[in-house]
C-alpha cells in the first residue's frame, strides 16, 4: 500500500471513514492530505498543513479493521519528510496514537487540560529533526 495526495474529490469517503474513528477530528477537509486506498475505498488518511516551514498533523484516522498494519506509519513517514519540525495535539487517553507518534521521533512539549470538549487533557507533541 502506498501513501498517495488526496483530493477535493476524496472528502466525503474521508467522512465515512471518520464514522468507524470516533477518536479522531469528525473533519475531514479543506486541509492538503494524504491517502492510502484500497480498490474504492479510503482506508487510512492524514490531513495536515505546513506554515512558515513548520508542519501539523491535524486528523489522522485509518479504518478499525485496517490497523497495526503499519498504514499510520507510511503516510506520516511520506509526510514527515516535507519540514523539519512538525507539531500535533492528540487526546491523553488515546494510547495508541501517542505510541504511534512516539515511535516516529515525536516527544511531549507540554499539557493543556481541559482542551476537548469533554474535558480531556491534550498532549502536545513535536518532531525536531536538527
Ligand atoms: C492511532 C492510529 C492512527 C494508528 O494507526 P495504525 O495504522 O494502526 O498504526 P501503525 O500500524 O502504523 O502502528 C505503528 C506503531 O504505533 C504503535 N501503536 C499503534 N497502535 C497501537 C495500539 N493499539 N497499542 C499500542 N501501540 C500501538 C505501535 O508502536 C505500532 O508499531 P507495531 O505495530 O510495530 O508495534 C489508529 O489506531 C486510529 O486510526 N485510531 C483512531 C483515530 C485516532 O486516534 N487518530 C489520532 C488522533 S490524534
Amino acid at each position: 500500500m502506498t501513501a498517495r495526495p488526496g483530493a477535493p474529490e476524496d472528502w466525503p469517503r474521508y467522512r465515512q471513514l471518520l464514522v468507524h474513528c470516533p477518536q479522531a477530528a469528525q473533519w475531514a477537509d479543506g486541509y492538503p492530505s494524504l491517502c492510502i486506498q484500497e480498490h474504492e475505498e479510503i482506508l487510512a488518511f492524514v490531513l495536515y498543513r505546513i506554515v512558515a516551514g513548520e508542519g501539523e498533523i491535524l486528523n489522522l484516522a485509518v479504518h478499525p479493521e485496517s490497523r497495526r498494519r503499519h498504514f499510520a506509519t507510511a503516510l506520516l513517514n511520506a509526510l514527515l519528510l516535507e519540514a523539519s519540525i512538525w507539531h500535533l495535539e492528540v487526546c491523553l487517553s488515546n494510547y495508541p496514537a501517542i505510541e504511534l507518534y512516539k515511535s516516529l521521533g515525536f516527544k511531549q512539549t507540554t499539557q493543556r487540560p481541559n482542551y476537548y470538549n469533554d474535558g480531556e487533557t491534550a498532549l502536545l507533541m513535536s518532531r525536531v529533526l536538527a
